[in-house]
């Protein structure tokens, strides 16, 4: 809830990560209102916010800072920096001048766990996507009967747990698609925390105790059966799994409109070797039925609390990124000149994954954009 403090020279306002998601989430009118440089705000974002470039004249104390902005009367305002201090300075002001106004706690840094859920009923399935809005990471509980596998958890283990519980299903099965690079996986934690079975793509890369998948093995829960598909090229472990011949997480090996980056941790020769790769498993999952629902491991804006689920037909997929694939020489010069910026703490993150580690406080590891695609 707002957390209100007085002392002689600041009134502070605040409300926390929790407290702004559940208002979003509900739909309760408010304006989030980005005060941070257009650097800032072109990394990552609030869906939905309002953005006015003043971090700079509030931070030297320009009491016009927010003079002109046109807000919506009836309506809270909630202010958004990168670490919440500069947004105080600014909720401040605002509600000098008769705005109710609140500070988002911790700013961009803190919201990068917030997160959002859109559900798609399958014919034999429900699947929940659980979309980490604060980074794009999309994470699922596929719900059969009343058991449930949870692929690729990004958030809190509990976040899972309860979702599933709501639904009346018990998480059986916790699978990753890969080591990830841009986020701790919290898929280690949430096979303790539910008693579930831990199974990861068969690799000799990860340091603790799982059940290794491979391709063509099947997952059996509920009603529902998921085949395991070795999808190599986004990292030499990297796997696809297919729900009951109709849908496809993906991971990081294809998105709505892109496909995996294949240079993390490789020299250019291996990165050229890894696209190749990459190349021959996007052949064979584009021959998969063309209505097949597409579920990608990342989203690249940030997921809106629309319930509107990040999926896409195959068939469409294949369409948006056909052209690279019609030869392996079109492939790899589509995907090699457009590699994005080498993603912040990638190396880091990975040797956390590595060991299975998570920290209390993950958010200065995890800050920022996720940048797992080449499109
Ligand atoms: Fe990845």
């Amino acid at each position: 809830m707002p957390a209100q403090a007085h002392n002689s020279e600041m009134r502070m306002q605040q409300v926390d990560v929790e407290t702004l998601q559940e208002w979003l989430t509900g739909g309760r009118p408010v304006t989030v209102l980005d005060i941070r440089t257009p650097e800032d705000r072109a990394q990552w974002f609030i869906p939905g916010s309002i953005h006015v470039n003043a971090y700079d004249a509030l931070k030297s104390g320009d009491p016009h800072a927010l003079k002109g902005v046109d807000l919506p009367k009836d309506r809270p305002v909630v202010t958004i920096c990168n670490a919440g201090k500069v947004s105080q300075i600014a909720a401040e002001r605002l509600h000098d001048h008769g705005v109710e106004a609140f500070s988002l706690a911790g700013g961009m840094k803190s919201w990068s766990l917030a997160w959002n859920t859109a559900e798609t009923e399958l014919r034999s399935a429900t699947v929940v996507q659980v979309r980490r809005t604060g980074k794009g990471c999309l994470s699922y509980i596929v719900g059969s009967a009343s058991e449930a596998v949870v692929i690729d958890a990004s958030v809190e283990p509990d976040v899972y747990l309860r979702l599933a519980a709501e639904r009346g299903w018990t998480v059986r099965y916790v699978v990753d698609t890969h080591v990830h690079a841009d986020h701790l996986s919290r898929s280690r934690a949430l096979a303790e925390a539910a008693g579930a079975t831990l199974l990861l793509p068969a690799q000799n890369r990860v340091a603790f105790h799982f059940i290794p998948v491979k391709d063509g093995q099947q997952i059996e829960f509920g009603r529902s059966r998921i085949t395991v598909l070795a999808a190599p090229g986004h990292t030499m472990e990297s796997t696809c799994y297919y729900l009951d011949g109709e849908a496809l997480f993906t991971g990081d090996t294809l998105f709505i409109s892109g496909v995996g980056r294949p240079d993390l941790q490789a020299s250019p020769d291996e990165a050229r070797e890894r696209a190749r790769v990459l190349y021959q498993s996007l052949r064979r999952l584009i021959e998969l039925p063309a209505d097949t629902l597409v579920f990608p491991g990342h989203a690249s804006e940030p997921p809106a609390f629309d319930k509107r689920p990040i999926a896409e037909r195959l068939g469409t997929v294949s369409a948006r990124i056909g052209g690279w694939l019609r030869s392996e020489g079109e492939f790899l010069a589509a995907v090699l000149d457009r590699i994005p910026p080498t993603p912040p703490n990638y190396i880091r993150i990975v040797e956390l994954n590595e060991a299975g580690t998570i920290l209390d406080d993950a958010s200065e590891l995890e800050a920022g954009a996720n940048r797992c695609a080449v499109s």
